[in-house]
């Protein structure tokens, strides 16, 4: 048994053969990529992966792995990638994954980790300095937005009591804009018999607060028990954020839990341009923020700050006699008690290690690039012909192309198709009032002028080809 089980410990010399196979590849996939597609539509190899205990060498797996993985769908790490929200996937954070999968350090708990929850605590300080949260509010590093919403909103319903018969008296407020993971962490959290109101927006998708206001009033009438309201710094469509301080205003006054969803666009607080727009996100009782989105890393973390530690603690707190050496008294907060998970990925590295290695300044000079770019794109595409959406608050915007005679919707469909077929550069597409429209979301910090100039010369392709 021990002879068998030594292949799952390789000697120095094969750490070093394994290594140097994964770093080859890793520098050619990034060196080609200003040549590559940023999508492709093949699909998979029916068997491609198959787990059948015969072993393979690590070129073969590599091989694989190119041809399989990398070279189909979209290529989330190219620059090119200007579908859904972008990633993106700094090379120092994947440095950072390497690592603490080689350390496997726990840090779930602070006793198993007090390095690597220490790491947590401060990312999650300077987030609370950076969106004016006080230093005693709690926070969590989760996989991503979507958890992180889920940890808020659990908050939320058990601040309220949000329960048995509560709960189809209780009214939610959102945004028509809202990101769909909130609607699923509703369900998830058993609150799908809760009203949801849906507000009106104004001409640039956002939150029409007075309309906010007089719904509460109108559903206090009638009984019901407004908990909690929603807004959006960054919405997943068009970009926009929500009057936050008004609407903080108005949830004040009707005691109303206060979450805002800034998965997307949080970050560009960091910027000098946008800084004002985000008044009032200091005001929220929880809040969402993605770095493997506005701070370009790979997949993989999403953060969550909330004010009141009791409510978190309500729904994450538990002991088991199992994990009595792991407590003690007078520790930091542990992140397992303030998340559904227990064993949790040391996922702070891979923001820690790039924010020591870079500084701040290319992550905010980046997110102004971004917006710059978005203005070009813009620009450019009226040049050519195209409708836009309003002026964005932040990277993302939709355009469509008018034409005289026949179905709008239809003919932008079929462009969109030959901007796929092509895919050069990635772009995808989404309803707004009922028409159909394409988007730019432009968040990856490989997106540069090139790429913009490259997308135009790929819509006038498309537009010749269907024309
Ligand atoms: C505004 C917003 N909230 C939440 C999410 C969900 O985040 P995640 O995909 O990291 O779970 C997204 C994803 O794009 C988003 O744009």
């Amino acid at each position: 048994m021990q002879n068998v089980s030594k292949a799952l410990e390789p000697d120095r010399s094969e750490r070093d053969a394994l290594l140097r196979e994964i770093s080859n590849y890793s520098n050619e996939f990034i060196e080609a990529l200003p040549d590559e597609k940023a999508f492709s539509n093949e699909k998979d190899t029916p068997g491609a992966f198959k787990v059948n205990g015969k072993t393979k060498s690590i070129e073969e797996i590599i091989t694989l792995y190119r041809d399989e993985v990398a070279a189909k769908g979209i290529n989330p790490a190219s620059g090119g990638h200007l579908g859904y929200i972008p990633g993106g996937g700094i090379y120092s954070s994947a440095l950072a994954d390497y690592l603490v999968d080689v350390t496997n350090d726990y840090v779930g708990m602070h006793f198993s980790s007090p390095g690597g929850v220490a790491i947590e605590h401060e990312l999650l300080d300077w987030m609370k300095s950076i969106f004016g949260f006080p230093k005693s509010s709690i926070g969590n590093l989760a996989s991503g937005g979507s958890i992180a919403n889920l940890i808020a909103l659990t908050a939320a319903r058990d601040k309220h009591q949000i329960k048995n018969q509560r709960i189809t008296k209780s009214v939610i407020y959102v945004s028509p804009q809202v990101h769909h993971c909130i609607h699923k962490a509703i369900r998830i959290i058993g609150l799908e018999d809760v009203v949801i109101n849906y507000l009106n927006l104004d001409d640039k998708s956002r939150i029409d607060a007075e309309d906010l206001q007089l719904k509460i009033e109108k559903d206090r009438q009638i009984g019901l028990n407004p908990f909690m309201v929603i807004a959006s710094a960054g919405t997943t469509d068009t970009g926009a954020i929500d009057p936050l301080m008004r609407i903080s205003e108005i949830a004040k006054k009707h005691e109303l839990w206060y979450h805002i969803d800034a998965a997307y666009g949080g970050f560009f607080i960091l910027t000098d341009g946008k800084r004002a727009a985000f008044k009032g996100i200091e005001q929220a009782d929880s809040l969402v923020v993605d770095p493997h989105k506005g701070l370009f890393l790979p997949y993989g973390l999403g953060a969550v700050l909330v004010k009141d530690k009791q409510s978190v603690y309500k729904s994450h707190v538990y002991r088991a006699n199992y994990m009595q050496d792991a407590v003690a008294d007078e520790s930091p907060v542990n992140p397992a008690d303030v998340s559904p998970e227990l064993t949790k990925h040391f996922r702070s590295l891979r923001l820690w290690l790039p924010l020591q290695l870079h500084g701040i300044e290319p992550f905010v000079a980046c997110l102004d690039e971004k917006l710059l770019l978005t203005t070009y794109f813009r620009n450019e595409l009226k040049n050519i012909g195209f409708e836009l959406g309003p002026e964005p608050d932040l990277s993302v915007s939709y355009f469509w192309y008018p034409i005289e005679d026949g179905d709008e919707n239809e003919f932008n469909e079929k462009l969109l198709k030959e901007l796929h077929k092509d895919g050069e550069v990635f772009l995808s597409s989404t309803i707004i009032d009922e028409k159909f429209v394409i988007r730019m979301a432009i968040l990856s910090f490989r997106t540069k002028l090139e790429t913009i100039d490259k997308a135009i010369a790929m819509i006038k392709r498309a537009l010749i080809r269907i024309k």
